[in-house]
């Protein structure tokens, strides 16, 4: 072992030498190990995640899917969660003790869940509670931290997820008259918008300035949306609808909420990652299709779909960097580290946090 593989090894980061082994080795060697293991091991893929990985997935799904299926997988020992950080630290909620439930790579962050933090989130607490009292709820979208998730259930909110933003944002609004939504402006706006509330009466909430950005009047504001948003959804851009429509106007374009508003509006559909497999599964053959989400997905439609013209809505798009961190090399890496009895990368969050986190993600699961 070279100095620098035993300084990752201690730092809990994979040594290099697994870079240089060839694809062929990697799978001979992860098949074997998910083969010794059988049910102790249990591997959720994001649809996000590249087809080196996918394909050593046990259950591939949405983030509100993978949420279900940790919380329902009692036999694993391991749960090598191929996804993102906040998607592992939820699966560490949802398991049991005795489960253990490791990120292949532990830069596999996402920068939305990072645009809000602890201190700004109660900063933005207090000044609303000043303007609006007690008449206003936290909602987060998943993509957040495990503390602001305990944040959001301590005051009695709810998690929401991509597919079911809308059931959660009804549920809230029967609780109360407005919604605080964390962290991503465009999920919440797009779904406040859908139910029917109009631009004006959404508000946004800058963190770094800590002020509420609107030309209307406070009082008439019935969401808050935090200013948080996703650095590959936003490269989807009103221009590229305008080209390609104009370059061929049969062609359908479906995007996630996690676009802009504009982006949503201009487009023919939207919804979850699951929500777009579904559409393009159901889509008749010869049809034309643009997508306007990450770009691992989209490759995998168009190849299981010769039979329909697909293409990315962005035709400059790459894929999510930091989803990307978590490939062959990375879980095969792992897999050895659980088969050596030196698990590394583990993801445990605290019983303190756990338990106010917790609350929020069963309001939801319970109301979805
Ligand atoms: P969904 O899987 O819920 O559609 O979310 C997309 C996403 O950005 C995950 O990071
Ligand atoms: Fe985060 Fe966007 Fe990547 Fe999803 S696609 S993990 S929201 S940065």
């Amino acid at each position: 072992m070279s100095i620098l593989d035993a300084i990752k090894q201690v730092e809990g980061l994979m040594p290099d030498r697994y870079k240089e082994l060839s694809r062929e080795e990697m799978e001979k060697r992860v098949a074997h190990i998910k083969r010794k293991f059988g049910k102790r091991l249990f591997i959720p893929g994001h649809h996000y995640q590249k087809d080196e990985v996918i394909q050593f997935a046990d259950e591939t799904g949405d983030s509100l899917q993978l949420a279900q299926i940790a919380e329902k997988n009692k036999d694993a020992d391991y749960i090598v969660f191929c996804g993102v950080h906040f998607m592992a630290e939820t699966a560490d909620m949802l398991t049991e003790k005795h489960q253990t439930v490791i990120l292949p790579d532990m830069r596999a962050g996402c920068s939305m869940a990072d645009m809000a933090n602890m201190q700004q989130t109660n900063r933005a607490w207090e000044k609303l509670q000043h303007t609006y009292g007690d008449t206003i709820i936290p909602l987060t979208y998943v993509n957040s931290t495990a503390e602001i998730k305990a944040f959001v259930g301590k005051h009695g909110g709810a998690t929401v997820t991509s597919s079911n933003a809308k059931k959660v944002l009804e549920w809230a609004f029967a609780q109360k008259e407005r919604i605080m939504f964390l962290p991503d402006q465009h999920l919440g706006r797009n779904t406040a918008f859908d139910l029917g509330i109009p631009l004006e009466d959404m508000a946004v909430w800058d963190p770094i300035h800590e002020e509420l950005q609107t030309e209307y009047n406070h009082e008439q504001m019935k969401v808050i949306l935090w200013k948080g948003h996703c650095s590959v959804h936003e490269k989807f851009t009103v221009k590229n609808i305008a080209d390609l429509r104009e370059r061929d106007p049969d062609i359908q374009i479906i995007v996630h909420p996690e676009c802009s508003h504009e982006v949503v509006a201009l487009s023919d559909d939207s919804g979850s990652t699951k929500y777009i497999i579904e559409a393009i599964n159901r889509a008749e053959p010869g049809t034309k299709w643009a997508i306007g989400t990450e770009m691992n997905l989209v490759q995998r439609i168009i190849q299981e779909h010769p039979d329909k013209q697909i293409m990315s809505l962005n035709p400059d798009m790459c894929p999510c960097l930091t989803m990307n961190r978590i490939d062959l090399p990375h879980l095969l890496w792992s897999l050895e580290q659980i088969e050596k009895g030196e698990p590394a990368g583990i993801i445990k969050v605290s019983e303190t946090i756990q338990k106010d986190a917790l609350l929020a993600l069963n309001r939801m699961l319970k109301n979805t």
